[in-house]
């Protein structure tokens, strides 16, 4: 598959980067003309990626988020958030719905909700190096678009 466009953002794990950094991916997806649907889909899936970098990876100081988002030829957009925080001791078990180490806090919903709404999520981790989430969404082609790639 054909790279087509690709950002690199590093910013620090501050709250308030949760939301800049959706807005950020989400604009950047905008040239592949996504429906509203799609584009609130790939919002969440962020806002739940960079939220446990902020919360669980860097639980108690602040660290770098890596950011990148990268456009393919067949129309679809693969994310990856990146932490170098304390990493998961076990990504199967983390993935399951429900599953939290965050306390009341936390849904432990962040996982299954960036797997519902994305084609395909991975996630590496290592204890005490970081994690690494990497998403994929394709991107509907609709009639009357204004073909840009
Ligand atoms: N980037 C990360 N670094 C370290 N641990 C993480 C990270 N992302 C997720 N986790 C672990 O996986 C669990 C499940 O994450 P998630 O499904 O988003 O639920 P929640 O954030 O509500 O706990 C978290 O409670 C945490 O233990
Ligand atoms: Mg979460």
């Amino acid at each position: 598959m054909k790279s087509i466009n690709k950002f690199t953002i590093t910013l620090p794990s501050r709250s308030y980067n949760e939301a800049f950094a959706r807005s950020v991916v989400s604009s950047f997806v905008l040239q592949l003309d996504p429906t509203l649907d799609e584009l609130s889909d790939i919002k969440t899936a962020v806002s739940e990626a960079v939220t446990n970098c902020i919360v669980h990876a860097y639980k108690d100081y602040i660290g770098k988020i890596y950011i990148s988002a990268e456009i393919f030829s067949d129309n679809s957009v693969q994310v990856k958030i990146r932490d170098t925080g304390c990493g998961i001791p076990n990504v199967a078990e983390a993935m399951e719905p429900l599953y939290t180490t965050g306390g009341e806090d936390r849904a432990g919903l962040g996982f299954a909700v960036m797997q519902s709404f994305m084609d395909n999520l991975k996630v590496k981790s290592t204890i005490g190096k970081g994690t690494t989430v990497t998403m994929r969404k394709k991107i509907s082609l609709r009639a009357g678009k204004n073909a840009t790639l």
